[in-house]
């Protein structure tokens, strides 16, 4: 019996909401949503699943801010008017069984696939590398001053909207490539402005973001941010430039940093195999954690590739506060529960060993996308799916609900 892990531990937020053990569910874009971008029955059922696996936290799949720059299709937005009922009804599941309930929040910036046809927006017009794949996203635009004002507006709005829907609090996503980091990278950011230039200047975007967010939820709603530990391209967001922004959030009164790394272009969050020691090659980013845990104060969470309870435990016994898990409970979403009866129970993390290591990852992610419909559709999942016909359903699905956003979408503009 391991009851007495490190890992069922509660802890408590400088604002005093307490999780009641150190297991969090990371964030999964589910590409799930209803009608109009909104929660729905099988957003619903997936997290009645993770609500009832033991979790000291969880956090949703990111939510996008503006309906007209998705990650994907099927996402959910959360704008300053859009009504809150089924909002309040996902947080209420959530936290039916005692997890806290935090929503992602994120804007792609020009990490936008061409086919959804919506606003591809970045700090400078720098389209993504990507070989052959490149074709697939929209050619981004450089934003103007208004166009930054506005999305850190929206940043803010669906923060005081997540609060009023009964969410514990908020994930702002700074990591993976998305328009946060986009502004946070010198090879994205390559603007002359006060937007530009310095590391303090180029973080400004999320500091406001941050600051605002703090100014109008009172103390004891939780504000995290996921950060890259770096972009993993040479001349990109280095290590040490994270441990100085990681200084100022932490002077902005954020709670806790989630560490991940990489982007689209550099897709280190799913792994580097190539590492020797088994600690290393199941927890991604726990060397960068322990660095940033004897670096500062802030309270840090680790996600990526934990999947055994030995690791996740080690995590903590190394100094990070929390441990994130995000494919493994896709396939076993009451793994923390396992754990508690089976200490060496192993989650499934799917591994394409593809030579393209693009579509790899793809079919990777495309596998866990599976999974999570069919608990959407309250169905088994399984315990070694093939990647091609992953990838195949996930075409398909992705085909179908970007049909679907382009006729809401002219939908909205006749009307
Ligand atoms: C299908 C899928 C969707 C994801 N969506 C998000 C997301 O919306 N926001 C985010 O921060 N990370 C997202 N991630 C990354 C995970 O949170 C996590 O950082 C990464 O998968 C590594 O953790 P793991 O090895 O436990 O899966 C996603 C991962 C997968 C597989």
């Amino acid at each position: 019996m391991h009851e007495d892990s490190v890992l069922y531990s509660p802890f408590s937020f400088a604002g005093g909401k307490t999780a009641v053990n150190r297991i969090v569910k990371a964030a999964m874009e589910e590409n799930m949503a209803a009608d109009g971008a909104l929660p729905g029955e099988a957003l619903y059922s997936l997290y009645r699943y993770w609500a009832h696996g033991g979790l000291g936290m969880i956090i949703t799949g990111n939510v996008m801010i503006d309906k007209q720059a998705m990650t994907g299709p099927g996402g959910v937005a959360l704008e300053a008017n859009t009504p809150l009922a089924p909002f309040k009804r996902w947080a209420s599941i959530i936290k039916s069984q005692g997890a806290l309930a935090v929503m992602q929040l994120n804007h792609p910036g020009r990490q936008v696939f061409k086919a959804m046809q919506g606003k591809a927006l970045a700090p400078s017009a720098v389209p993504l590398s990507m070989g052959r794949h490149s074709k697939l996203f929209a050619t981004p635009k450089a934003m103007t001053c208004e166009d930054i004002h506005d999305v850190c507006q929206r940043f803010v709005a669906s923060a005081k909207q997540a609060m009023q829907a009964g969410f514990d609090g908020v994930e702002i996503h700074a990591a993976h490539g998305y328009l946060l980091t986009q502004f946070l990278s010198p090879l994205t950011n390559q603007r002359q402005d006060e937007w530009g230039g310095s590391l303090m200047n180029r973080a400004r975007l999320l500091i406001n973001v941050i600051s605002q967010i703090r100014a109008v939820c009172p103390r004891d709603f939780i504000v995290m941010v996921k950060l890259n530990s770096a972009d993993f391209q040479r001349g990109g967001f280095e290590f040490s430039d994270a441990l100085a922004v990681v200084e100022r959030l932490q002077a902005l009164g954020v709670d806790m940093v989630e560490l991940s790394g990489g982007s689209y272009e550099s897709p280190a969050m799913q792994g580097n195999t190539a590492d020797e020691s088994r600690l290393a090659r199941e927890a991604y980013f726990l060397s960068f954690a322990r660095k940033m845990v004897a670096h500062t104060e802030m309270p840090v969470m680790t996600t990526g590739g934990i999947r055994r309870a030995d690791v996740a435990e080690q995590v903590i016994e190394q100094g990070c506060t929390m441990v994130g898990l995000a494919s493994a409970l896709a396939t076993t979403p009451d793994l923390a529960q396992k754990w508690r009866k089976n200490w060496t129970y192993a989650g499934y993390i799917p591994a394409c060993q593809w030579r393209d290591k693009t579509l790899a990852g793809l079919a990777n992610m495309a596998t866990v996308r599976r999974q999570l419909r069919r608990l959407g559709n309250d169905l088994t999942t399984l315990r070694a799916p093939t990647s091609w016909w992953s990838l195949i359903l996930d075409m398909l699905q992705r085909r179908k609900l970007t049909k679907r956003y382009l006729a809401q979408g002219q939908k909205q503009h006749s009307g």
